[in-house]
């Protein structure tokens, strides 16, 4: 597993708080994920990556860091990080570490000292400015958890930056103790053996100088948290404060920090047009996040496009990357409907390009509401009922059956978000043993994906798109594998010329339907891989 394993590898993305506990107090832990990394080897993906878990006082479930080289006490320590990574690379597995650059905590030690006065030793690590003559914030810059990204800091009379909460101060990447601090931070968890990094809010390492105002959106934008409809507060263009002319430069001094050590890698968080993510691949960061496949319409011509104009715009040398879900964004149950999950898997697994795979969606999870009473997201807190909360998408791992806990922490013990009544039946326990289930597809797809080298590295061309269908090979010649997809609740045929071999579909078992010339007839909501033959 040497040389750029990521190109080949599949992510499985960890939200260590709802995986399993390990220790008994109700929320997700390095113990408990520990625990579970036979399962996810078994998965048949190669690499986890591990939502932070650093010291933190949890205001946005370890993406507020208080202590960079510190495990968060709920999420273990420093023991059990090593153990974990060893396991993890005891069983083939790789482990990426979630890295939070852009922010730190307000009760992270460099804050609390720059606090401390216009002249404290980090004042200049954080981003301030004067009001403007009227005391308003220097400018319109809004946080993407809604209202000005601008807090007053009236005991030293000026304002901070903060992309996200107010506990959440952007660190100043122009400054260049700020740059060494933060590669150091890199460095101690490289030196501890992660084989990598995801790179959070990396679009917004770096903001303009002359802090000028964004303009409002042109809706092109592709947004991180919620859904761009609903997030009439962050509808500004990042002209300003995302995608700088000093990034590119920026990222590929991180990058050599990586290169210090063998074989690791970067993959970025980017919301931005398709375009500038494909563009950004490869220049500094291995993966570029491509998370469109959450944004586009879920139909056979909308995805055909997207997908021909991601590989068009990537440039060479830089690898392609698919993101279906993540703990940001509704589940994907939830937003195209449970009877597409399993072709909208088989899209992940067989696109070119690395996938990520979000926990959970190996189970064709819903969403989980989740009432005010027990709501725990910011987003939702700050503003409560306008749909802005991602405690859904976050509900705790259901690993068995009946338990009332689902096997996720003792079920005397209340878990961090609720555990609704119907988890049990979506458990990796129910569907271990069925063979149909979503579970024992996704162990299929990734089954093929580790033998047919043709779906890792085999070039692709769109064949047939259709609002209800898509299909596409992947490779040419003897090896090439035909991917169709059938995303309505009708029967589809699908002209097609040659002859295959049925290698998998999510309606019956493979091998039973090889393919004759004439056309590809596909059940409601089925997927099928052939191998041309
Ligand atoms: C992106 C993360 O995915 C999200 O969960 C978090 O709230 C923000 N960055 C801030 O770190």
């Amino acid at each position: 597993m040497t040389g750029q394993w990521w190109r080949e590898g599949v992510f499985y993305q960890v939200y260590v708080p709802s995986f399993q506990d390990g220790d008994g107090d109700g929320f997700g832990d390095l113990w408990g994920v520990e625990r579970r990394l036979d399962y996810i080897a078994a998965l048949g993906v190669t690499a986890i990556w591990l939502s932070p878990v650093y010291a933190s006082p949890l205001l946005d479930f370890g993406y507020d860091v208080s202590g960079y080289t510190e495990v968060g006490a709920p999420f273990g320590d420093l023991a059990v990080f090593d153990q974990l990574v060893r396991g993890a690379h005891d069983r083939g597995l790789r482990v990426v570490l979630d890295y939070v650059p852009q922010h730190t905590s307000s009760e992270h030690p460099w804050f609390r000292d720059a606090l401390s006065g216009r002249d404290g030793a980090h004042r200049d690590w954080y981003i301030w400015h004067d009001p403007k003559p009227d005391g308003g914030p220097p400018n319109n810059w809004a946080s993407a958890f809604g209202g000005s990204s601008w807090t007053f800091h009236e005991p030293t009379g000026q304002y901070y930056y903060h992309a996200h909460l107010p506990e959440q101060p952007s660190l100043n990447w122009r400054n260049p103790d700020v740059q060494q601090a933060m590669f150091d931070v890199m460095r101690f968890w490289l030196d501890r053996g992660v084989d990598g990094f995801r790179v959070d809010a990396v679009w917004r390492l770096i903001k303009d100088a002359q802090l000028r105002d964004n303009p409002m959106d042109d809706g092109g934008e592709s947004f991180e948290i919620g859904g761009a409809a609903a997030h009439t507060t962050v509808r500004q263009v990042q002209k300003y404060t995302a995608d700088q002319p000093e990034l590119p430069g920026l990222l590929a001094r991180m990058h050599t920090v990586t290169e210090e050590y063998d074989d690791r890698m970067l993959m970025g968080e980017l919301h931005l047009k398709l375009e500038r993510v494909a563009a950004l691949g490869g220049r500094g960061l291995d993966l570029a996040m491509n998370f469109s496949l959450i944004d586009t319409p879920w139909n056979g011509l909308d995805l055909a496009n997207l997908i021909q104009r991601y590989y068009a715009a990537l440039p060479p040398g830089s690898h392609p990357n698919w993101v279906l879900s993540n703990h940001d964004r509704s589940r994907l149950a939830s937003r195209i409907g449970p009877e597409r999950v399993p072709g909208a898997l088989a899209l992940l697994l067989t696109l070119k390009g690395t996938p990520t795979l979000y926990y959970g969606d190996e189970l064709g999870l819903p969403d989980a509401p989740v009432d005010g009473a027990h709501a725990r997201d910011c987003a939702e807190l700050r503003a409560p009922g306008l749909g802005l909360g991602r405690d859904p998408q976050r509900m705790p791992m259901p690993w068995r059956e009946k338990p009332a806990r689902a096997g996720f922490t003792p079920d005397d013990v209340e878990s961090w978000l609720p555990i609704p009544s119907w988890a049990g039946r979506f458990s990796v326990e129910s569907q271990e043993l069925s063979p149909r289930s979503v579970l024992c597809l996704v162990k299929e797809l990734l089954m093929l994906r580790r033998e047919l080298a043709v779906l890792r590295r085999g070039d692709i061309t769109v064949l047939s798109a259709h609002p209800d269908h898509l299909a596409y090979l992947r490779g040419d010649g003897e090896d090439a594998v035909l991917v169709a997809v059938n995303l309505s609740e009708r029967h589809q045929s699908i002209a097609f010329s040659g002859t295959g071999r049925a290698l998998w579909s999510s309606h019956a078992t493979a091998g039973e339907r090889d393919q004759q010339a004439g056309a590809i007839d596909l059940a409601p909501f089925e997927a099928r891989l052939l191998a041309v033959t």
